[in-house]
């Protein structure tokens, strides 16, 4: 067993539906034990220590333990188009991020950037995340292969899509059903890797296309769906020029059966209340992604649907401008600002752990600090920089000593990242 000594973050309730204070708590001379990739115990150290004299002890100091970041809607493939200027939705899809995605009909370069993608998002401290990949069934090879390799949680799914896309990124609806379910059969719970049916979104979807990807679902109703909802003002009008019949954005997914309680919609920016009520009825989940709404031009996501909605954070790479949860975070605190609501960082902590976790339904894994959960675990310097140190000279509560750290910390404040109860080591390039 190993004993992990340091302040210790860890939630005991939902600080949306609770008062944050009393939700989440962090214990400053805290412990950790965890044996054989899960937690046994945690509390403070005086009380651990003393009963645990076998494990090796690992004294972080005044560092903190969090549950490690759960990134709960990436684009793997698009790490290397990460920062591309000057574009809105369509277009920056049609200019930088469809070239790319074609170059991973090489399963060579796609293997390269999944293992690329998986160091930069446990630099970063991020032990978790749920991608889309591109229309090559080798994409989601490749990415499975590179997260089994670090031990990560994740989950990854075939990104379909049969029109308004170059020919060579598009596929069929009957080939999209064939390779998503070889590839859900090849990968689903094997280990820590999960399958989850990815149509892109519905301009890029047939409603032939999008009903036989609900026909999948309906034969595999543990995996996850993931797609995008209402990002960005032209692609709604543009969606209801292509479905003239669907009530709405969302319905262009229900009529499909592509609404559930494992669902998963990026964004969800410019919601009519019609959709609201439908995805709180379903259970679905919303999926904030807050660098990228800022970056790509999409509108400020309402934070007052996490009381009600599962709602996870996301970097959204690349169309998110950061691979950092931290960084995150902070556009989360930003947007949420400009909308008139000051989030507490114990709130925004929680959605880039167990409101993430929340979302993908894994929250009996991962997400939290507390007996039986899987050890990851992320370990940061609350003074990583001059500028946050400084800062954190004036705090009178762990919580304000934190917040620093999560309006201005970056990968510099990671100092150590476990993963299914193992200390990660970068593998060498
Ligand atoms: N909508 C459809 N595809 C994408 C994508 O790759 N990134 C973002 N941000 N929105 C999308
Ligand atoms: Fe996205």
């Amino acid at each position: 067993p190993h004993l992990l000594l340091g302040q210790v973050l860890s939630f005991h309730a939902n600080p949306f539906h609770t008062d944050p204070l009393q939700a989440a708590h962090i214990e400053t001379h805290g412990a950790v034990l965890i044996d054989q990739g899960r937690i046994l115990a945690t509390g403070p150290a005086v009380q651990l220590r003393p009963q645990h004299p076998q494990a090796t002890v690992h004294d972080y100091g005044q560092a903190l333990i969090s549950p490690g970041f759960i990134d709960a809607h990436v684009h793997y493939p698009q790490t290397p188009i990460i920062a591309s200027w000057g574009k809105r939705l369509i277009d920056w899809l049609n200019t930088y991020t469809f070239p790319q995605e074609a170059r991973f009909h090489d399963p060579n370069y796609a293997l390269d950037i999944a293992n690329r993608y998986c160091d930069l998002t446990l630099a970063h401290g991020t032990t978790s995340f749920c991608t889309y990949t591109t229309i090559h069934p080798t994409s989601v090879d490749a990415i499975f292969t590179a997260a089994q390799t670090r031990r990560q949680r994740i989950w990854a799914g075939k990104t379909c899509m049969d029109r308004n896309a170059p020919d060579n990124l598009l596929d069929t609806p009957k080939s999209a059903y064939d390779d998503s379910k070889a590839l859900l059969q090849k990968w689903h719970a094997q280990d820590r890797l999960s399958y989850v049916i990815t149509p892109r979104f519905s301009p890029t979807s047939t409603p032939e296309q999008l009903h036989a990807l609900g026909s999948l679902w309906r034969e595999y109703p543990d995996c996850l769906m993931q797609t995008h909802l209402s990002e960005q003002l032209d692609e709604i009008a543009w969606v209801k020029d292509l479905f003239p019949q669907s009530r709405d954005y969302l319905d262009t997914y229900e009529a499909q059966g592509l609404l559930g309680e494992r669902a998963l919609y990026g964004h969800s920016i410019h919601l009519t209340p019609r959709e609201i009520a439908r995805l709180t009825e379903a259970g679905a989940s919303l999926i904030h992604c807050p660098t990228s709404n800022a970056f790509i031009g999409s509108g400020l996501f309402d934070m007052t649907l996490a009381k009600t909605l599962r709602t996870g954070l996301a970097t959204d790479t690349g169309g998110g401008s950061s691979f950092s949860m931290l960084r995150t975070m902070a556009a989360a605190y930003d947007i949420a600002q400009l909308r008139g609501q000051s989030l507490h960082p114990a709130q925004l902590w929680w959605l880039a752990t167990q409101g993430s976790a929340r979302a993908l339904h894994a929250d009996h894994q991962i997400g939290n600090i507390a007996p039986g959960m899987e050890a990851d675990l992320t370990i940061l310097d609350l003074a990583s920089t001059p500028a946050i140190a400084q800062a954190v000279e004036r705090a009178e509560t762990p919580w304000q000593a934190l917040f620093p750290t999560v309006m201005m910390g970056d990968d510099r404040a990671i100092r150590a990242v476990w993963v299914g109860g193992e200390e990660h080591r970068q593998t060498a390039p």
